[in-house]
């Protein structure tokens, strides 16, 4: 049985001193219990600091973006060789802010996602439709061909990603989508991924989307969601813990 992931999303938020207090008092809050995955991604700025505050515990670091080039001329970027000097384990890839804000396509997310695969950090792939997509009923074929992007350019690999469904209307709106509307979304795409590998059961989804304290526990309890993308909620140490004890208590 896999276990329940809950990854913090801390975007663009965070300081050397907010950062300390908050890390330190999410690993006394996670103390030695590992029964649910917990990481937080965070600025790459802060990658290192993050490093040292949670040596010797179970809380995993993860980064918010990555390269899709090994190395060279391109300013500003970060490559996944870097960030796994830095001990990251997870790497988001494809956030609905870097499609909407930096015009990432699904083919340079797919590309990402490889790039952090042949470096052995897992790629947390995001997916999810706008609110005019969902008016418009075109949910499933959006999220479809965002997955597919990743699936073509991944072949066998697939099987080590961990996807995010991430409705965008969802997002830091306040607005989360029920239970229902998450696992629909969550069995599609876990069907789609069960068509491209053998090993369909390694792949955790992940709900994204203004999950907190009081909604988690029963988005957890959906068959299909495997865990939390959680951003506005992980900069908060006493909000995050508790979403990741709704995760424990809903154990896969
Ligand atoms: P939110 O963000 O929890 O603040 O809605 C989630 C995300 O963007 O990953």
């Amino acid at each position: 049985m896999k276990k329940k992931l809950i990854a913090g999303n801390w975007k663009m938020n965070g300081s050397a001193a907010a950062n300390d207090a908050l890390v330190r008092a999410v690993i006394a809050g996670i103390a030695d219990d590992s029964s649910c995955a917990v990481a937080v991604c965070v600025p790459a700025p802060y990658l290192a600091q993050v490093q040292m505050l949670r040596a010797g515990s179970a809380l995993e670091v993860g980064a918010q973006d990555v390269s899709a080039h090994d190395k060279g001329a391109f300013t500003g970027e970060v490559s996944a060789a870097m960030l796994k000097e830095f001990g990251v384990r997870y790497v988001l890839v494809g956030h609905s802010e870097r499609r909407q804000f930096h015009g990432e396509t699904d083919v340079l997310v797919a590309d990402k996602a490889k790039a952090a695969l042949a470096q052995g950090i897992t790629p947390i792939v995001c997916v999810g439709e706008t609110l005019a997509d969902r008016e418009a009923g075109k949910t499933e074929e959006v999220v479809k061909r965002q997955m597919a992007a990743v699936i073509h350019t991944n072949g066998h690999c697939i099987s080590e990603i961990v996807v995010a469904y991430e409705p965008v209307w969802a997002i830091g709106t306040g607005k989360t989508a029920t239970p229902e509307q998450a696992q629909q979304v969550h069995a599609l795409l876990r069907a789609q991924l069960t068509a491209a590998t053998a090993h369909p059961d390694r792949i955790s989804i992940l709900y994204g989307g203004s999950m907190n304290a009081a909604n988690a526990a029963s988005l957890l309890a959906q068959p299909d969601i495997d865990g939390g993308l959680i951003g506005g909620a992980s900069l908060k140490a006493p909000d995050f813990l508790q979403i990741i004890a709704a995760a424990r208590a809903a154990r896969v």
